[in-house]
């Protein structure tokens, strides 16, 4: 008899960490790298987060919290929705969880049953179909297409829904191409949605504070109100105020849905870190001083590494609307051969040599479900991106074609 899970046979190891894992190796032999392959930002939690989590410490909050959240973080996330999204959800209807990754996992527990599908568009963020599997349910991947900006249209989630489909799952701005919906864009994909009403929407709204220029970000439930009954909103501090080593995400949603996630959470991880949850209070409710900071930041490096890309032969590199990645596609240098004779047949073949030759560690799009491209993490110094992009350059001036 097998001693591991059938169910681990459905899932495979993360592909961003193996990057990782590939450029600190090289690292310990001494080699120059850089790595634009983490998703997070590159700065420190604000200090009055931090002071709020060291008063908390000096408070005894250090006890087991409420399976949900303690009551003040339900509250400032209720107000949250309220504020920034024009979103009713009650305390009792949000949850607190370990990270945005841990929402979306229960949330994928409490309902799915085998055979159960959730459509889920290309490229994805590398967890959502192996925490679908994982949960016993169907991933139906609906990959998208540059020309249309990586985004999702109306006929292809209308193809992709059957009597089967449980969630459209929506990710937008998107890990990995940073694509972001505009109001119009998200309307017509809830005008297909209000047709089909055993689905229910899952949205991960991780990146949205992460936008840039005139852009308004935009979630469904706001949308189409209509939707707000059969929607979890999902959202997290990790990304909008760089605290993801803190491991809070929440969510908001239909009560019967927030219960069933409370139950299967309080048998699995119980509260999320009492402390990590007084920093998230003051988040929420403190100053939002940085966040436009961050996003002037975010954006100029945004265009200098969308410019320099550009200008990399064969590379052709769409200009997101948000989040820290870009997406840029290989197809031009299919078939080519690096200067030591390796053959480029895939974007995996563009990474790996890339980051032999010149020490640059990106990831290949075939991880997210859709390439020839690799996803570029600009959450790091101008100059490092600076540094990247020349040796990009050089590395692709040096391929022959
Ligand atoms: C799209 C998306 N959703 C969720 C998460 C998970 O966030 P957390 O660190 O809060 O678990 C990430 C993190 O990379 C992400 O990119």
């Amino acid at each position: 008899m097998a001693f591991l899970a059938a169910s681990l046979d459905r899932v495979k190891p993360s592909a961003t960490i193996a990057v990782s894992q590939k450029a600190r190796e090289l690292k310990a032999q001494g080699r120059d790298v850089i790595g634009l392959g983490a998703g997070e930002p590159d700065f420190d939690t604000p200090d009055n987060i931090k002071q709020a989590a060291v008063e908390a410490i000096a408070r005894g909050e250090t006890k087991y919290t409420p399976i949900s959240g303690i009551p003040q973080l339900r509250e400032a996330i209720s107000k949250k929705f309220k504020r920034e999204n024009g979103l009713d959800y009650k305390p009792e209807q949000t949850i607190v969880s370990t990270g945005g990754k841990h929402v979306l996992f229960n949330a994928f527990m409490a309902t799915l049953n085998p055979g159960d599908e959730v459509i889920i568009p290309a490229p994805y963020w590398v967890s959502y179909p192996e925490m679908v599997s994982l949960c016993g349910g169907t991933p139906v991947v609906v990959e998208t297409r540059q020309e249309d900006n990586f985004k999702l249209t109306a006929e292809a989630l209308e193809r992709a829904i059957t009597p089967k489909t449980k969630w459209f799952l929506f990710n937008s701005p998107s890990n990995p191409t940073g694509a972001a919906y505009t109001h119009a864009e998200l309307k017509s994909l809830t005008d297909v949605l209000m047709r089909h009403e055993h689905v229910w929407v899952m949205t991960d709204d991780m990146y949205e504070h992460l936008v840039y220029g005139d852009f308004t970000f935009a979630t469904p439930a706001q949308v189409e109100p209509a939707l707000y009954e059969r929607t979890i909103t999902i959202n997290g501090v990790s990304k909008a105020y760089a605290m993801t080593g803190w491991r809070i995400g929440y969510a908001g949603g239909p009560l019967k849905l927030i219960k069933a996630m409370d139950m299967i959470q309080g048998q699995q991880t119980s509260g999320a870190c009492s402390i990590a949850q007084w920093a998230a209070v003051e988040a929420l409710n403190g100053t939002q001083d940085f966040i436009p900071k961050n996003r002037a930041m975010f954006e100029k490096r945004r265009d200098l590494v969308v410019s320099m890309l550009n200008q990399a032969t064969g590379i052709e590199c769409p200009s997101p609307e948000g989040a820290f990645y870009v997406y840029p596609s290989v197809k031009g240098l299919i078939g080519s051969t690096t200067e030591g004779g390796k053959r480029i047949e895939t974007d995996e073949d563009f990474v790996t040599a890339l980051l032999e030759q010149e020490g640059v560690a990106v990831v290949h799009g075939t991880a997210f479900g859709l390439g020839p491209n690799f996803r570029l993490s600009y959450a790091t110094s101008d100059a490092l991106l600076e540094e990247a992009c020349t040796r990009i350059q050089r590395f692709c001036g040096s391929l022959k074609r």
